[in-house]
């Protein structure tokens, strides 16, 4: 079917909630992806870091096929080896505690927040401004921005958000409070990384009033940013992280990986999901993490963001570079970083994405080889050239 066929059918059918950019995708390998017109787009984006080992990774692909062909769903009233052997690794690779699946990374969050009010009743969850946690009621109750929040009021109650500095922390978090929430780089927000001393006085905090303290690593997490967990790189540790995104290589996901204090928080019967770490995308998480969670990849992570970094750093008109690993986030002087992004895919064939007015996110496969890198700091150098010209 042709994109405007397709657009036509999108605005009829599907309701319409997403400003979608012009490109359908059909296939895709590695760091690549095709339309329909088998034009070749270089993907930066990686379907929002889920992609993180490239389009139909293949172990990811095999462990998908071999057990699609021996079981595809049991529910969570029976015991499959797949789902628990993935929660024994997830621990084993961070808190060491125990798991709670859900299906996305909105899910992870609700778990998040029902674990901390289990172990606090009636607790307050603090989260930080600017912040995104997801779209379902409890997540979005903990997203303070206006403009997501306002058309769905009222929010849950319970919910407070501080300034991301030390004393905003000190003074929001108290005795009533149950949890304080922060993603270590804010994604959405455009890429901000939380500076280290805000998250030791959240610890501190957290600490000195027995609340828990969540990371929500549902983009930080699965290597994105150079370390499997983007915690592990902080010096501080968290009771619990929230995961999803690449988890399943591809496939919907969620978990809320415990430390030792919130995993004996819920009970039998307090939680529960139909399709939560079913066989097939326990298998495929499980091929992804044991292809992400290797010293060599993480290391070319964090070798290769610098090597961007640097690059987009020099551009004219880009006015400052954030993240770590391959978390990217830049501000242009030009502004209008939504159209810059919408003519690249026409003019450079690349796949980036906007978070704001001034700022062009970009989330490559962790997969990504030198000579992709090279094309990648070409294509986004002439999509800032060709955004500049016609400013
Ligand atoms: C940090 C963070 N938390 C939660 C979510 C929500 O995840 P999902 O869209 O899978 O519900 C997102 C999505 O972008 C996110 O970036």
């Amino acid at each position: 079917m042709k994109l405007n066929e397709l657009q036509s059918l999108d605005d009829a059918n599907v309701v319409g909630t997403y400003a979608r950019l012009p490109l359908q995708i059909v296939r895709g390998a590695g760091s690549w992806v095709w339309d329909e017109n088998d034009a070749q787009y270089l993907d930066l984006l990686c379907g929002i870091s889920v992609t993180n080992l490239g389009h139909c990774h293949p172990k990811v692909v095999d462990a998908i096929r071999d057990q699609a062909l021996t079981l595809i769903h049991a529910s969570n009233l029976f015991y499959t080896e797949p789902g628990i052997r993935l929660a024994e690794r997830l621990s084993a690779s961070s808190l060491g505690g125990k798991v709670i699946f859900g299906n996305s990374g909105a899910e992870a969050v609700e778990a998040a927040i029902k674990c901390a009010r289990r172990a606090k009743p009636g607790g307050e969850i603090v989260t930080l401004e600017n912040a995104f946690h997801g779209r379902t009621y409890g997540a979005l109750s903990a997203t303070h921005q206006e403009s997501k929040q306002a058309p769905f009021a009222p929010m849950i109650p319970g919910f407070k958000a501080s300034a991301v500095s030390v004393e905003a922390i000190e003074q929001a978090v108290g005795a009533d409070t149950a949890a304080v929430i922060i993603e270590p780089i804010q994604g959405e927000g455009g890429v901000h990384p939380i500076p280290g001393e805000v998250l030791q006085a959240a610890r501190a905090a957290c600490d000195l009033h027995g609340a828990a303290l969540i990371f929500d690593e549902v983009q930080t997490g699965m290597g994105r940013t150079g370390t499997l967990w983007a915690y592990q790189a902080t010096g501080v540790t968290p009771d619990a992280i929230t995961t999803s995104k690449a988890l399943g290589g591809g496939l919907p996901i969620g978990a809320l990986i415990t430390g030792e204090r919130l995993g004996a928080a819920l009970q039998r019967g307090d939680h529960g999901s139909t399709f939560a770490a079913g066989p097939v995308v326990a298998e495929a998480a499980l091929a992804a993490l044991s292809v992400t969670d290797d010293e060599y990849l993480l290391g070319r992570v964090n070798m290769v963001g610098e090597r961007l970094r640097g690059a987009i750093a020099e551009m004219p008109g880009v006015s400052e570079v954030r993240g770590r690993g391959l978390m990217i986030g830049f501000d242009i002087d030009a502004g209008d970083a939504p159209g810059m992004v919408n003519a690249a895919i026409a003019q450079q064939r690349l796949l980036m994405n906007a978070t704001g007015p001034n700022t062009v996110r970009l989330l490559p496969p962790l997969t990504i080889d030198d000579d992709e890198v090279a094309e990648a700091i070409t294509r986004v150098a002439s999509a800032l050239a060709d955004h500049a010209a016609h400013s």
